[in-house]
């Protein structure tokens, strides 16, 4: 067997050492209930409040405005469906774009049973939405705007600070999906100018099941969780301890490595060494500049993505096509993109990590040309 490479960090990544660190006492020794106020409560309370802080620290907010959530999931219906449900009285209409996940799609369809008007932006050819289609899509009855910070097929960064200023100019709540750039570029709120944005843990090496909603102060929401009075009375449950040192202490990690300048090199050392083998017969999906950088995301001109695949096992890697009885369904991403078929049928997405070295990504070029 050979040795196995992981290049699918935009799916999830390794939980980081500190993380695993901070997590060690809180399965081990303090169990106590963070609403408790004695001596087992208040460690976990002060644990909790410290992650927090530590989120707020990444994302360039007042540790208030941080509500720890199960994800990213559960972060964006929370901002899609708070927003909807606390300003039914200003209206129905929810602007957003084709190739946000569907996370943000579904619960947009699923208001749209409840009366939601949804209007769904196209992009470009990069997958770049132009901030005045945004600008001519609200009406008087528009109540939210959710545009992701990053795709996460392709990498595009969407032009969120232009977005932003519409939206604020128009009074209108502004929320991003920043699942795919939290860790990975500045997610700063102020920067970008949201009023919503949303993170998840397993991406930015923290574990699966936690993430935030960052909630800027005076947004009209309403909780997700209806119950006690946790998390300031945004979602109820008895918080998440466990998982909330880790996605705080993975958050304060992240600091560092903003930007990834090594990992850009290597992507883009990878990307030259398609092009070497491969030609004209690779061609790029996303914005050629503007996108994150560990993505590269590649059509195999010709070729079926997961037949490429299936040939290199031991590489962990996504495709962007369906295959299913001989015929080949385009991922709605790539579709709106306008990729054609015959091109993007051969996508593969390579996401590289923190750890990600080039002697692993040499051993998958040789590997895709002694398959070629
Ligand atoms: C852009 C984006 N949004 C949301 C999600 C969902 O996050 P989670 O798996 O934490 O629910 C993902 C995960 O794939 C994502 O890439």
């Amino acid at each position: 067997m050979r040795r196995r490479i992981y290049l699918d960090f935009n799916a999830s990544t390794p939980i980081c050492p500190e993380a695993v660190e901070a997590m060690r006492p809180f399965l081990a020794d303090h169990y106590g209930n963070p609403s408790s106020l004695h001596w087992a409560g208040m460690p976990a309370k002060d644990a909790v409040e410290k992650a927090r802080g530590q989120v707020a620290g990444l994302l360039g907010c007042d540790p208030t405005e941080v509500v720890f959530t199960s994800g990213g999931s559960e972060s964006n219906n929370h901002a899609i469906k708070g927003v909807f449900f606390a300003n039914r009285d200003r209206g129905d209409h929810i602007v957003t774009t084709t190739v946000e996940h569907p996370a943000t799609l579904n619960p947009c369809r699923f208001l749209e049973k409840l009366g939601a008007r949804v209007t769904v932006l196209p992009v470009d050819r990069d997958g770049m939405v132009d901030p005045n289609d945004i600008r001519r899509a609200i009406t008087s009855r528009t109540i939210l705007i959710t545009v992701m910070h990053a795709n996460n097929e392709v990498g595009t960064i969407e032009p969120i600070p232009g977005i932003s200023a519409i939206a604020r100019e128009a009074g209108i709540p502004f929320h991003t999906d920043a699942a795919q750039t939290v860790g990975k570029i500045s997610a700063d709120v102020e920067e970008l100018g949201v009023d919503l944005l949303s993170m998840a843990g397993h991406k930015v090496y923290a574990p699966k099941g936690i993430g935030a909603l960052y909630m800027r102060e005076g947004t009209k929401i309403e909780p997700f969780v209806h119950g006690a009075g946790h998390e300031a009375g945004r979602r109820a449950g008895t918080e998440n301890v466990l998982l909330a040192v880790a996605l705080g202490a993975a958050c304060e990690a992240a600091r560092k490595w903003i930007g990834m300048p090594r990992v850009k090199a290597l992507r883009d050392r990878f990307r030259d060494g398609l092009r070497g083998i491969f030609g004209e017969q690779v061609t790029l999906n996303g914005h050629p500049t503007e996108r994150l950088p560990n993505t590269l995301n590649v059509n195999f001109v010709g070729r079926v993505g997961a037949e490429i695949l299936a040939m290199l096992p031991e590489v962990a890697a996504s495709t962007g096509a369906a295959c299913h009885a001989g015929s080949v369904t385009l991922s709605p991403v790539l579709a709106a993109m306008g990729v054609p078929p015959e091109e993007g049928m051969g996508a593969i997405r390579f996401s590289l990590g923190r750890t990600t070295t080039w002697e692993e990504l040499a051993e998958v070029l040789d590997r895709l040309g002694s398959n070629s």
